[in-house]
């Protein structure tokens, strides 16, 4: 059987850009695609972090000089790999995306000015390669978009250049959809036809994300919850009505986890390695992170962990209002994240109110984060919404149950004992069914009652340690979404 060749689109990718799970997503999937048999590639911006990190690791070659069109500039295609052996194809064009800050933003974290340029030309790089204008002999077969900075690429594809490949459009998180004036259509080389509310008009704007939606072959959301959620408000975040339209081609595929990174048998962050059969061993990194966090050390104090960006989206002002109650009786709380002023301001001010109990890093610390799976007794993740979510999956992997809010990844990757009736002994967490403090109260203290029986609490350990949360399963049900859209392709 002929290998399928993918290119997967990116505006981010772990290890050389991340600000979240889309950056570990797409270092993760295309590994686990090329070793289910495919050849994937990732293409995405060079920018100077990627540049410095492909040059350190020694390969950087040009391989193709792509002509000025509409308001983009010529770009230069490099080509080298990712730290796994994945190929990487690199968008280098010096003006646009070598600069300070982040892909998206300056240091002062405000979007850059000529984000719809930039990404617009990321997604029309994409479009060219997958069209019969690309300049490379490897020419894919199914092009996989992410999220919104790639979105225009199907639309570029189903009006304008001729295409040769299949498109996916993956949604990691509707609520970031890149609007933007609509008189930068000419620039962007949107054809009129299409700046209407059938194409990609948005109220009054023109809609990255939607494009990406009204035109792609196939959509895909990161687990299947989310999926349906979104074709209602308010998770469809104004789009719930394109999306149901096109309904017959959305589905949800569940991300998975590096298992070799996130393993308590050998990470390398952790006091002490441990697995399900020396599960006590995981004290001595409930001890470590008390003492690192400023903590006291107390292996009997109930300890919540929460690593998070701090925005609306994860509930973690709901953290907040509930910690009078959550902190009774000597709990302990420790928090990582960054985002908004107002929260990171909060979680502050919550350590001074309660010095013992309540320790907070602002900032982002990839080991710390590591510390905070294994140390804590429970992770606390009560997102209002999470279209997949990856700490639930690395703290059941590390032993320590989560608490969430029954919500798109969060509601597919925990099993809870109240919620799944007559198997209690396949728990792996708990869940709450609002986003509200009152419900988090109510299911932390469940989660406390059940911890005060320590055999009980260890099966529930173990249950989640025995996940399969591998990126297996998954890349094989992308291998064969893409398989039906070539075959699809080759009929029509
Ligand atoms: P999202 O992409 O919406 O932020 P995910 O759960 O998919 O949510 O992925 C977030 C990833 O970023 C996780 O691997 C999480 O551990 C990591 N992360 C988030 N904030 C921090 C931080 N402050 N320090 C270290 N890692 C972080
Ligand atoms: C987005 C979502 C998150 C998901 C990640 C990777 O950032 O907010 O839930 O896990 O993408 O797909």
């Amino acid at each position: 059987m002929k290998t399928l060749k993918i290119l997967f689109a990116t505006p981010e990718c772990a290890p050389w850009v991340k600000t979240g799970g889309l950056g570990e997503v797409s270092a993760d999937l295309p590994k686990a695609l090329c070793a289910q048999g495919l050849d994937a590639q990732v293409l995405m911006p060079a920018y100077d972090s990627v540049l410095q990190a492909a040059h350190a690791a020694g390969e950087v070659a040009p391989v193709a000089e792509l002509p000025a069109a509409h308001g983009f500039p010529a770009a230069r295609l490099l080509r080298t790999h990712l730290p796994s052996g994945v190929p990487a194809l690199l968008v280098d064009v010096p003006a646009l995306y070598r600069r300070d800050g982040g892909p998206y933003g300056d240091p002062s974290g405000r979007d850059h000015e000529d984000n719809a340029i930039r990404f617009g030309l990321l997604s029309h790089v994409a479009a060219r390669l997958a069209s019969s204008e690309s300049p490379l002999p490897w020419q894919p077969d199914v092009l996989h978009c992410n999220d919104w900075p790639t979105a225009l690429a199907p639309a570029y594809l189903a009006h304008g250049l001729q295409r040769r490949a299949a498109t996916v459009m993956g949604l990691h998180n509707m609520a970031f959809q890149g609007l933007f004036p609509l008189h930068l259509a000419g620039a962007l080389g949107l054809p009129d036809h299409l700046l209407h509310m059938e194409g990609v008009e948005f109220w009054g704007q023109l809609s990255f994300l939607k494009a990406g939606i009204q035109y792609a072959d196939h959509i895909v959301t990161v687990s299947p919850t989310y999926a349906r959620e979104i074709v209602s408000e308010p998770l469809g975040c104004g789009l719930s009505g394109v999306l149901g339209n096109r309904r017959e081609v959305l589905s949800g595929i569940l991300n998975g986890i590096d298992t070799s990174v996130w393993d308590p048998a050998t990470d390398a962050h952790l006091h002490q390695t441990y697995d399900a059969v020396t599960l006590q061993r995981k004290r001595s990194n409930k001890l470590a992170l008390q003492r690192r966090m400023g903590l006291p050390e107390n292996p009997d104090a109930f300890l919540m962990g929460m690593v998070s960006r701090m925005t609306d989206q994860k509930g973690v002002d709901l953290v907040i209002a509930a910690l009078p109650e959550l902190l009774k009786d000597g709990a302990q709380v420790v928090a990582l994240g960054a985002g908004t002023p107002a929260m990171e301001t909060a979680w502050r001010e919550a350590t001074h109110v309660w010095p013992e109990q309540a320790a907070s890093f602002i900032g982002f610390d990839e080991s710390l984060a590591h510390l905070i799976e294994a140390g804590s007794d429970v992770f606390l993740m009560p997102s209002r919404f999470e279209p997949c979510g990856l700490n639930q999956m690395y703290s059941q992997r590390y032993g320590t149950p989560p608490v969430v809010h029954a919500t798109g990844g969060l509601a597919d990757a925990v099993l809870d004992a109240a919620s799944e009736p007559g198997q209690p002994s396949i728990s792996t967490g708990f869940k709450m069914n609002e986003p509200t403090a009152e419900a988090l109260i109510q299911t932390v203290r469940r989660a406390r009652e059940l911890y005060a029986d320590a055999d009980t609490w260890g099966t529930l350990c173990r249950n989640g340690m025995a996940k399969d949360f591998s990126w297996e399963g998954s890349a094989a049900a992308y291998a064969d979404l893409y398989a039906g859209l070539v075959a699809r392709r080759a009929v029509a």
